[in-house]
């Protein structure tokens, strides 16, 4: 229907509404706190990091959601106090969705999307849960009450219609027949824009049936979520109202559009990931989201008057079925909906940015009035006056004859438009009310059902779609699979299911569940191979991913609550078994928010690994993926124990190849194999599974299964800088560690004081007092001399190695030739430092810091790492200058090198002199002893040089003393270290856990020896040199 008075077009700008939802349950674990602060229309959000800074934003409506509210015993939300500020589902309704259902009546087109990150609240606000009834469901009842109300007036015509878009395929929610494969295609017609070819669109003349039908919306969107290995979080929902009204006193029809969006989640918007991919992100998966804000962006530039030449409409499906509600006719409204946690500050930033630009958008909306009815009337009139003016004029009467002619046929047009629609309708509604019949019985059914049998009940991560299927087990044996061919068996759909997975028995009243082999069956965290009994509430999961609460006979049940074995315990409980868990500190009611961020992450990514698995299976990729925890403290130059990361292990199973992706890297990988996934089933369809398929075909350079082989960090070892600081050197055996605290290899290492020329410093140049060092020169040597023991290479020999290493303000690492094909291969690298001038700040490092080893492991066919020279600060005799802010330029550099060359020429000819003094006295004792005779003179030499003396002093002694403190000092740490590393093994029982405690024991006792040792050896030699001090200056006396 085209609208029809211009005068009734409006600019108006899309409304944009902001709500705060309550913490979650990993938001409270980890002690969040709340950013978000609001007054009327106006909302602040903190940054975390930096108190200080605070952006604020307006919006037409802001909801405060997260606190001040009570539950009352249906499960409803409300306002703590009456009048509190707490917004609760109905308060929202009242702005929100009055407004739209208001438009409707009148005529406008209205949209209303929900935008928001994942978990933030879209689905709450859009659909609600339980007792909390969101927008749709109470637009659908106020607008049926409305039509009954006013039914005198007018009559009303309401279509439903559901669908969902993922990966750019549109999916019909309300479909009967089975999924087309590719989807339903947006076609576009110059009346009507673009609509979907094929949608079912349900008649409803009450809101029970719309509810209905959005139930059977939501179990379809479940299946088909399990079906192609989609999560909802990552697809968009539609739904669309029709309404047509007709007022029959005024001859005039009306027609909205009322279109409810309740979106992705937001973050898939960004890129995952600071660091690149070299593989885009998940394109198709991405697209609608990206154009959607592009789309935005742009007309918000349009509004502020910018030239824009082109708005992307027709880039994504989404954005082309939103084309009226983005800048053209309709009225709309957008919900942003946020998280209050500061650990989601970033993303709440920029919910909050990209709803600023929304609510510049100017729609032109209209009121879609069509005067049909009048219009009839209006053309029998006319026609019934020409007739009579044609039957009086004669030849003139030919023209009005023509225009006559026209107008009827426009007539019967007309005539015959308004009895289509209303037997269509007819029609239409006698179908629907079959179907909904059809419906009702079955849903009757499955309650007498449940009253019955035992069953199992989907859990999906997305709580929408949680609790929606329910597969019943009746008496008898029931085979569970993709094979739903005879009637004993229950069809499930998903990744790793087999035609035949496993059998549920209920005899006796008794279920067990056995899996056939080959198959992959979890029972509350760990795998089953044998028959197992089930019980009341045991969790499973089949295949990939497959998660289902067993609920038991109805006379096991009870009152018990069921909302606790949500995804996440699902996935808690199987990490648990994986021996990765997560325990408060004794005497401390919350655990260490760190831990629990990796503990939420390794338990948000398992799941996704292990369909990566299954899909690499499938697609014969030969590519194995592994959660690893990283432990940051490996890469920390001080060694502190303080955070520890996720990253995947994906390995080739042929030749071994490894990589290292970072959580962002796997996100997005795993969303490119989705949709490589989804292809490959798509075409696997069309040839009804036909066995043996080739693997999709991608270049290598796009498969999102295949990364260019590259240099991998195997481990890292400390070498401690402390003991350069009193110019003392250093030998160490080091313990390479992988990230995993695994041995990788041991290193011999030295760290050398030395002069500029690079010749060891001698026990005299040791230091009591490492603040002589400031201002002064300090050289130093570390030497990598040889690494035993290469896990890496002992895996496979083809391979090698390099150690990189990079001190203090060194831009760039500095790397070893690489080493292959030996596991001991000697390194014999040697790099000289120095620091011309050495400033209060290299002295802390050296005194608190250790240099990282970094032991990269090289494949065949990478390129071995190489150091970027020409952006380090060399001498011509390749002296490696540290410690910039000692010195301000090279031509001070040059000056202290010349100076220093000075005194070495100084010294050499007093060496010489010295020689020559030697050699005379060597001479005169030579002749001496040759003498008959002889008697033994014994010669003093005063080494007297340029003021320096060099003499056995108690200085010596106590820098000796203080050498091998250091030394020891070194192994004690070593020895904290293992302790840190000592972990009891994942599969410990509690012998293996008593067997634990008392290594620990043994270990600490070392531990508290060798310290003890350490110490007292210090004490004592310090006694001992202060005695023979004192001792030395009484002889003297
Ligand atoms: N205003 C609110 N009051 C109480 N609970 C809420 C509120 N908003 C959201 N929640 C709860 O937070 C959880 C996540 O909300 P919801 O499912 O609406 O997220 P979403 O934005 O739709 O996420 P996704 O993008 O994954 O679909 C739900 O358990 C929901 O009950
Ligand atoms: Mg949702």
């Amino acid at each position: 229907m085209r609208p029809e008075h211009s005068d009734m077009m409006q600019k108006d700008c899309v409304r944009v509404a902001v709500r705060v939802r309550p913490f979650n349950k990993r938001e409270r674990d980890a002690g969040s706190r709340c950013i978000i602060s609001m007054i009327p229309t106006s909302i602040t959000i903190q940054d975390p990091r930096d108190p200080q800074n605070r952006r604020s934003f307006c919006f037409d409506y802001t909801y405060w959601s997260h606190s001040g509210f009570t539950q009352d015993t249906r499960g409803k939300y409300l306002p703590e106090d009456a009048g509190g500020r707490y917004a609760d589902q109905d308060s929202v309704f009242l702005d929100l969705g009055e407004g739209i259902l208001e438009n409707a009546l009148q005529g406008y087109n209205a949209t209303l999307l929900a935008y928001g990150q994942t978990g933030s609240g879209k689905s709450y606000s859009m659909m609600g849960y339980g007792a909390n009834k969101g927008l749709v469901p109470k637009l659908c009842e106020r607008l049926f009450e409305s039509i009954r109300e006013n039914q005198d007036s007018r009559r009303c015509q309401v279509f439903f219609s559901m669908l969902e878009i993922y990966n750019e395929q549109v999916i019909d929610l309300l479909s009967r027949g089975a999924r087309a494969a590719a989807g339903l295609r947006v076609r576009e017609e110059q009346h009507r824009g673009f609509y979907v070819e094929g949608l079912r669109t349900v008649p409803c003349e009450n809101s029970q049936q719309v509810e209905q039908l959005m139930e059977q919306g939501t179990r379809t969107r479940t299946t088909a979520a399990t079906h192609i290995n989609a999560n909802s979080s990552r697809s968009h929902m539609l739904i669309n109202l029709q309404l047509k009204q007709i007022f029959s006193k005024e001859s005039t029809t009306k027609q909205s559009n009322i279109n409810l969006v309740d979106l992705a989640g937001s973050e898939r918007q960004r890129s995952s990931g600071s660091e690149a991919d070299r593989l885009k992100e998940g394109m198709a998966i991405n697209l609608s989201l990206t154009t959607l804000g592009n789309v935005i962006s742009s007309l918000a530039d349009v509004a502020v008057g910018k030239k824009v030449v082109h708005i992307p409409y027709r880039e994504s499906i989404l954005t082309k079925l939103l084309q009226s509600a983005l800048g053209g006719n309709s009225r709309t409204v957008m919900i942003a909906t946020l998280s209050p946690a500061d650990i989601c500050y970033e993303e709440s930033l920029s919910t909050l940015r990209y709803a600023e630009r929304a609510k510049r958008i100017l729609n032109r909306a209209v009121v879609n009035e069509s005067p049909t009815e009048r219009l009839v009337k209006e053309l029998k009139a006319e026609n019934a006056r020409l007739l009579q003016r044609l039957s009086r004029l004669g030849p003139e009467g030919r023209r009005a004859s023509d225009e006559t002619k026209e107008l009827r046929q426009l007539l019967t047009h007309n005539e015959l438009q308004i009895k289509a629609i209303q037997t269509l309708w007819e029609q239409h509604l006698q179908e629907a009310l079959k179907d909904l019949e059809e419906q009702y019985a079955n849903i009757t059914k499955e309650r007498r059902m449940m009253q019955m049998h035992p069953y199992i009940l989907n859990i999906n991560e997305d709580t929408q779609l949680s609790g929606v299927v329910k597969l019943f087990i009746q008496e008898g044996e029931w085979d569970v699979g993709l094979s739903d061919s005879s009637p004993r068996s229950i069809s499930i759909k998903g990744l790793g299911i087999q035609e035949r997975h496993a059998i549920f028995r209920n005899e006796q009243r008794r279920v067990t569940l056995s899996a056939v082999a080959g198959s992959k069956v979890v029972v509350n965290g760990s795998s089953v191979c044998q028959t197992t009994e089930l019980q009341h509430l045991d969790r499973l999961i089949l295949g990939s991913n497959c998660t289902y609460l067993f609920i038991g006979f109805p006379s096991d049940r009870g009152g018990d609550d069921w909302s606790c074995y949500d995804y996440d315990y699902f996935q808690a409980e199987l990490a648990t078994a994986e021996g990765i868990h997560i325990e408060s500190s004794p005497g401390s009611s919350q655990t260490d928010p760190s831990l629990l961020a990796v503990f939420y992450d390794y338990i948000k990514l398992m799941p996704m690994v292990t369909e990566a698995n299954q899909m690499s299976q499938e697609l014969h990729k030969g590519v194995e993926f592994k959660l690893e925890i990283q432990n940051l403290a490996l890469s920390d130059s001080k060694g502190h124990d303080l955070k520890k990361d996720i990253v995947v292990r994906v390995t080739t199973l042929g030749n071994k190849q490894v990589w290292m992706w970072s959580k962002a890297k796997f996100i997005n990988r795993k969303f490119l194999m989705e949709e490589m996934y989804q292809q490959h089933q798509a075409e696997q369809s069309e040839d009804s599974r036909s066995k043996g398929f080739p693997a999709v075909s991608l270049s290598r350079d796009q498969d999102p299964f295949w990364d260019p082989v590259e240099p991998l960090l195997l481990g890292t070892a400390h070498l401690w800088l402390q003991t350069l600081a009193f110019r003392i050197p250093l030998e160490e055996q080091l313990e390479v560690l992988g990230s995993e605290g695994t041995e990788e290899a041991i290193l011999q290492a030295q760290l050398v004081p030395c002069s500029s020329t690079g010749l060891p410093l001698i026990e005299d140049d040791i230091l009591i007092d490492p603040s002589e060092l400031l201002g002064r020169r300090l050289d130093f040597q570390l030497v990598l001399e040889q690494c035993c023991g290469l896990r890496w290479i002992r895996e496979a020999h083809n391979r090698g190695v390099q150690i990189g290493f990079k001190l203090f303000d060194c831009s760039q690492p500095l790397y070893t030739p690489a080493a292959w094909h030996n596991m001991n291969p000697v390194l014999d690298h040697r790099v000289h430092f120095a620091s011309v001038q050495t400033s209060q700040s290299l002295l802390d490092y050296l005194q608190s810091s250790a240099v990282l080893l970094e032991l990269w492991g090289l494949q065949e066919g990478c390129a071995e790492l190489t150091s970027p020279l020409d952006e380090m600060r060399m001498t011509s005799e390749g002296v490696f200058i540290i410690d910039k802010t000692g010195q301000t330029d090279t031509a001070t550099l040059n000056c202290e090198l010349s100076s220093s060359f000075r005194v070495l020429q100084r010294d050499l000819e007093e060496m010489k002199s010295l020689n020559s003094l030697l050699k005379k006295e060597n001479q005169n004792l030579r002749e001496q002893l040759n003498a008959p005779g002889n008697c033994y003179i014994i010669v003093f030499v005063d080494f007297a040089l340029g003021g320096r003396s060099v003499r056995p002093s108690c200085d010596a002694e106590f820098a000796r003393a203080l050498k091998v403190f250091y030394h020891s000092m070194t192994s004690v740490r070593g020895q904290l270290q293992r302790l840190r590393r000592h972990r009891p093994s994942e599969e410990s029982d509690l012998l293996g856990l008593r067997f634990f405690v008392d290594e620990q024991g043994r270990l600490l006792k070392d531990f508290s020896e060798q310290l003890e040792e350490c110490v007292t050896k210090l004490k004592q030699d310090v006694a001992a040199i202060v005695r023979r001090k004192r001792e030395k200056s009484e002889i003297y006396l």
